[in-house]
């Protein structure tokens, strides 16, 4: 919800990126802008019933300040509120252990997906003994049990592929390659977006280049082409958010 509305978002109503969302999820959540640690602030002041704060810690194209992350934590910690951070696309990514690692904000749960299934369909959370006992009958007990099953929870061959993968990335200069690669595909999209006479501003991590590379220009239907054009010879896969577009 609120991921990347289509309208302006009327804080800290959600809006849902999505048809099929009931009105009474709605009235559960309430977001605030990223980055902006005042007005998580004041809804922890004003709600005494808030569960948890989920939050990715790279909003897609938006880093987070290092001040927003660690001041959320410490809002958590002082209104006993769960942080829970999204590292589906961040964890093994950023850095061998995910945006907690690299920013040393510690949540209370993490999700992980993508790479820690090597290409397959896989997911995993990370939390403390106590939270994960919930999942656990014969620990948590009846009443406080969640059931978290599924049709490939526990695939081998996603698990194989995971682990695999994982074992790579820990070898010695991965990320330094990882972020090279970012890099220098950062400046072939900066290349032919220049060579098109584009205005652009390329956003994100370099680390994370494929995923959150994105284009904040207007441009018209001929300038689009032109870039597909230039980016596909430059082998280059422009990802644009295309609500941006202008069409002219
Ligand atoms: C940041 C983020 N969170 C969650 C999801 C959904 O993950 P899953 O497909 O494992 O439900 C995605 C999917 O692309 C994602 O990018």
């Amino acid at each position: 919800m609120s991921l990347a509305p289509a309208k302006q978002v009327n804080f800290p109503q959600a809006v849902p990126d999505s048809a099929g969302i009931p009105q009474g999820v709605l009235d559960q959540m309430l977001t605030a802008p990223f980055n902006d640690l005042e007005a998580v602030s004041s809804l922890l002041n004003e709600h005494n019933d808030v569960a948890a704060i989920i939050a990715e810690p790279l909003q897609r194209i938006i880093p987070a300040q290092p001040w927003f992350l660690e001041g959320t934590r410490a809002l958590c910690d002082k209104h006993h509120v769960l942080l829970i951070f999204d590292e589906i696309d961040t964890g093994f990514r950023l850095a061998y252990g995910g945006a907690q690692d690299r920013n040393g904000v510690i949540p209370g749960i993490c999700t992980l997906g993508k790479i820690i299934g090597g290409g397959f369909p896989l997911a995993a959370l990370r939390a403390s003994a106590e939270i994960m006992s919930h999942f656990d009958k014969s620990v948590g007990g009846a009443d406080k049990w969640l059931m978290q099953l599924g049709t490939l929870s526990g695939n081998p061959v996603a698990g194989a592929a995971g682990l695999k993968t994982i074992e790579i990335l820990r070898g010695d200069g991965q990320y330094d390659r990882l972020r090279s690669f970012g890099q220098q595909l950062q400046d072939m999209q900066t290349e032919a977006l220049n060579q098109a006479g584009i205005a652009h501003r390329i956003c994100g991590h370099i680390s994370s280049a494929i995923g959150y590379c994105s284009f904040q220009i207007q441009f018209g239907q001929a300038e689009l082409i032109a870039m597909l054009e230039l980016g596909a010879r430059n082998a280059v896969i422009p990802l644009c958010d295309t609500r941006l577009n202008a069409p002219r």
